[in-house]
């Protein structure tokens, strides 16, 4: 099954079957903790379980037995992890051990009504086997028919746990000490951001800003549903601003919108809990698929993969501060031999890369503007169907085009482009691509703007070219390097 075609070769994929959401993202005893939404009965959406991954360096993953499973409250839904340090649940004899936090999603026998309330299972033997609390539901309020995806956190500020999630199209706060009662801290969202879509899956955390952790940011992730009148389909936004514990200030004008992931395929990411101070990265992973057609991909035994992790950081920028994502530094054990190239004028018609063929690999290039009005490259090529990655200089607007990717029939909405303003420093862009058997994800710039698209090209389309219209562009330099599987 590791070779059916499509099969990604170095993201993670369930064995088979159904999957969306990462859930319970924890980090516990040197191994990092993947649940995931599961449906282990067939390959699109059904009842709810959470399947799960261990793995020791975010890139290589062990499956292990599905963690949860419907039970009389219902469906396990979307939810996070904590490591419950100073055992304040009580569920660990003094100990620490893994909680986590999920809704349970159900119809209410009374009005028939669908019903969401946030429950606890707690595990004392490093996620291996998990218990439902028999207390459950812990948290539930009949205003909201969605009411889900609580993210915990402590908060050592207030010295207390700390949960954020969805209510229609707002977040609640909540604040409880021994993650069992909870009490409503405050509410965020009305006319902030984008509205086109139920608010899902957020996350809050604080990040320092050029890595001086003397000044800091909070940054709130929200993942907005799909709906018919948008093409774009399901999307995250987020904010940046401050929270005391208490409530969430968002630093811009109420009617800004940031998009997190400029492409179609990033959906419902959130981070790691509990990741070492030491190592003191906030990283992140996304649903890399859209609800516009993710049930109808073109794979057989199994559907949907993970993006790869990224750390998300804050970098100030003139008068501005600006998230920006990068691929975490483990991906670069997969590297093979790489092939190079530097200070080299790329012309139209006249393809450096012809010698190439790849299927999996990354590619690090910085180029500085010329004539060209357009350049970039395209992967996955052949005669019939090819991916472009470019940068049309006039718009400052780098694009994944997938039109002509492969397999594009199975949903109208799928075939585009997607694109995104960059400005260049010095008349610079620096590009990091990685492309696998099913996916594109780019970063330009030091991470700013990030396309992640799925593509379903054929096993034979492996050809590369680097290309530049209507004038030149110079390669300052230029890394491609393919990559072992996982
Ligand atoms: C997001 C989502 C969540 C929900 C889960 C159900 O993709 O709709 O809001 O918990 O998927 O599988």
């Amino acid at each position: 099954m590791t070779n059916e075609l499509y099969r990604p070769q170095f993201h993670f994929s369930p064995q088979q079957n159904w999957m969306n959401d990462p859930n319970g993202l924890v980090y516990f005893h040197g191994e990092y903790h993947l649940f995931y939404q599961y449906h282990p009965h067939g390959t699109t959406w059904g009842p709810m379980h959470w399947g799960h991954a261990i793995s020791r360096d975010l890139v290589h993953w062990e499956h292990a037995p599905i963690a949860l499973e419907p039970d009389e409250h219902g469906q396990i839904f979307s939810g996070s992890a904590v490591v419950d340090w100073q055992d304040t649940t009580g569920f660990f004899n003094g100990e620490a051990g893994l909680v986590a936090i999920f809704t349970h999603h159900d119809q209410d026998p009374d009005s028939d009504l669908r019903r969401e309330r946030q429950s606890l299972a707690y595990s004392s033997d490093y996620g291996r086997t998990w218990t439902t609390y028999s207390g459950n539901p812990v948290l539930s309020d009949a205003r909201f028919p969605d009411f889900r995806d609580p993210k915990v956190f402590w908060h050592p500020q207030t010295n207390q746990w700390i949960m954020i999630l969805a209510s229609g199209q707002t977040v609640s706060i909540y604040h409880s000490a021994n993650l069992k009662d909870w009490s409503f801290a405050s509410q965020f969202g009305e006319g902030e951001g984008a509205h086109i879509g139920v608010w899902e899956c957020p996350d809050l955390f604080e990040l320092a800003i050029d890595g001086d952790p003397a000044r800091t940011k909070w940054v709130m992730l929200v993942s907005i549903g799909n709906s018919a009148e948008y093409r774009e389909g399901s999307r995250t936004q987020y904010f940046i601003g401050d929270f005391d514990g208490t409530v969430f200030k968002n630093d811009a004008s109420p009617e800004t919108v940031k998009w997190l992931d400029s492409g179609r395929d990033n959906y419902a990411g959130v981070s790691w809990s509990d990741v070492p101070a030491k190592d003191g990265r906030r990283i992140y992973v996304g649903w890399m698929s859209n609800w516009k057609y993710a049930q109808v991909t073109p794979t057989i035994s199994w559907r949907s993969a993970m993006t790869i992790p990224r750390t998300l950081s804050l970098i100030s920028r003139q008068d501005q501060i600006i998230l920006i994502q990068q691929p975490v530094e483990e991906l670069n054990r997969l590297k093979l031999d790489s092939s190079s190239w530097d200070e080299t004028i790329v012309e139209p018609g006249c393809n450096l890369l012809s010698q190439l063929h790849l299927p999996c690999f990354v590619l690090e290039a910085e180029f500085e503007l010329q004539t060209a009005a357009e350049f970039g490259f395209k992967v996955r090529a052949s005669d019939l169907s090819e991916t472009v990655v470019g940068y049309e200089v006039e718009k400052q607007e780098i694009f994944v085009d997938r039109s002509r990717s492969g397999e594009i029939a199975f949903h109208a909405d799928f075939p585009g482009r997607h694109g995104v303003t960059i400005e260049t420093s010095d008349r610079r862009l620096k590009l990091h691509i990685w492309v696998d058997t099913s996916s594109i994800e780019v970063f330009a710039g030091d991470g700013e703007a990030v396309i992640t698209d799925l593509i379903f090209p054929g096993e034979e389309e492996q050809g590369l070219e680097i290309y530049a219209l209507h004038g030149t562009v110079k390669l300052i330099s230029l890394n491609i390097t393919p990559l072992k599987s996982i």
